[in-house]
């Protein structure tokens, strides 16, 4: 029950009381530190509770695709909420998702033409998983359950799409969870093993089926670029070849492009930049540029149809997956990001994106720059020539100690990451051009000089 002093505390004080962060060591919190209040944004740029102004280079956490601060996905979401505020997907339509799904179908590559709606990307991927095991058991083959993903990939957080996630750190406090979630390796090109080429990493997918046994594989699970790891791109053909996997084992080739998709990577969808053709897509974030929860499983008709037939059913849903409300703003993002031409944006000024990021190079601790679109990573190392990576108490002082604070402190939101080795990663919205770029500079290039001096005093 809230006392007349909490209701009084500040949004701060609140904050620390009541709320609990995602993903975040209260205890800095607990011990004094502030907690970060965003109240506003417009553009590429967010305000928080001081007033202080931030460049986002995050969108968010990849998904404010179209920018901060617009009314008209807003005053599509309030006119919807006046007109029909919630109906619900299950055994009913209603028009916003009706116009969505054939609106993605239109967009997405091939016959992915079938639109299953969640709140979010692990649902969507949750979501997939359960289809993938209910479409093997509808087309004959029961005992087709596991799923292959990447070391480090991250898939979500829920049970089924835990056992995808291929990091560590994140699984090891709720094991046990669903069974039969295989990983192979990632396409981390800067640290391959010795002896091992970059063409040799799509086999690994299919000497993993025929580890498990190609009668017990379900899908395979990949990003078109892999967030987690720092934007890891795929080398040339890789995407082809397990399409060939899949078809020769009879495996569901999955893209999960629950950041890659809407522009992120200068396409509608990864996997076209990529020239590949999944059986199923799962996105969420970039759909609605943030504005509302939403997420989507897209399928292909070969995927769909076993679920066409007689009685069959999928039997899943979510009470608000594909809320009109949702649907209604994910329908004025992808109007606005064809009218403001934002795809072609993304695909001109990506080079001039990577250019400035390819400038860093010249600080002792920049060790790669990679990624593809609006999405790319720095990885730090500790020798640019050795490639020699910092320790876990040297990656804790550089990253956490270090570099979010100084980047933050100067009025830039990235993100500094050591699921595999320590990375600064940049994901700014769409709407971005060279002098953001220059702006994201001006802070990038004094903090990691100053990084670079310290570790190495
Ligand atoms: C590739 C991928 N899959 C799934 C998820 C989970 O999405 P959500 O956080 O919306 O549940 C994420 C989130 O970042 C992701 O990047």
């Amino acid at each position: 029950m809230a006392t007349t002093e909490q209701r009084e505390a500040t949004l701060q004080e609140q904050a620390k009381r009541h709320l609990w962060l995602h993903f975040s060591r209260m205890g800095a919190y607990s011990a004094g530190a502030d907690i970060p209040v965003i109240v506003r944004g417009e553009g590429c740029h967010v305000w928080d509770e001081n007033g202080k102004r931030y460049f986002d280079g995050l969108s968010a956490l990849f998904c404010v695709n179209i920018g901060h601060g617009r009314h008209d996905l807003a005053a599509a979401g309030a006119e919807q909420a006046k007109e029909l505020g919630f109906f619900t997907n299950w055994s009913y339509a209603h028009p916003p998702a009706i116009r969505l799904a054939a609106r993605i179908a239109e967009l997405a590559p091939g016959d992915l033409n079938r639109v299953f709606f969640t709140s979010g990307g692990s649902e969507a991927v949750e979501t997939m998983l359960k289809l993938a095991r209910q479409y093997h058991k509808l087309t004959g083959h029961p005992n087709k359950t596991k799923v292959i993903a990447r070391e480090i990939a991250y898939h979500g957080t829920s049970l089924g799409a835990l056992s995808a996630t291929g990091i560590t750190a994140l699984r090891a406090p709720f094991e046990p969870f669903t069974p039969g979630g295989c990983h192979v390796p990632n396409t981390n090109q800067y640290r391959l093993k010795p002896g091992y080429g970059a063409e040799m990493l799509a086999d690994a997918v299919a000497e993993r089926i025929e580890f498990e046994g190609p009668e017990t594989v379900a899908a395979v699970v990949m990003e078109p670029v892999q967030n987690a790891g720092g934007c890891l791109t795929p080398p040339p053909g890789y995407f082809q070849r397990v399409r060939e996997i899949c078809d020769q084992y009879d495996v569901l080739m999955v893209s999960d492009e629950v950041i890659c998709s809407w522009g992120r990577l200068g396409t509608w969808f990864g996997a076209q930049r990529y020239d590949y053709q999944p059986d199923i897509i799962t996105t969420a974030k970039g759909i609605t540029s943030a504005y509302a929860p939403l997420g989507a499983v897209i399928t292909s008709d070969k995927v769909a149809e076993p679920f066409l037939d007689g009685t069959a059913s999928f039997l899943h849903g979510f009470t608000f997956a594909g809320h009109p409300i949702s649907c209604a703003v994910s329908l004025a993002n992808i109007e606005a990001m064809e009218q403001e031409r934002v795809l072609e944006n993304v695909q001109a000024n990506e080079p001039v994106f990577r250019r400035m990021l390819d400038s860093l190079r010249d600080i002792p601790i920049v060790g790669d720059v990679r990624g593809a679109g609006y999405f790319h990573a720095i990885e730090l190392v500790k020798d640019q020539d050795t490639k020699e990576s910092f320790d876990e108490d040297e990656s804790e002082w550089l990253l956490r100690e270090f570099l979010s604070g100084a980047l933050y402190d100067a009025g830039l939101i990235c993100r500094a990451d050591d699921r595999g080795d320590p990375v600064l990663q940049l994901s700014p919205p769409l709407i971005a051009g060279p002098e953001h770029f220059e702006e994201i500079e001006g802070i990038l290039r004094p903090v990691l000089e100053e990084a670079s001096r310290r570790v190495r005093a």
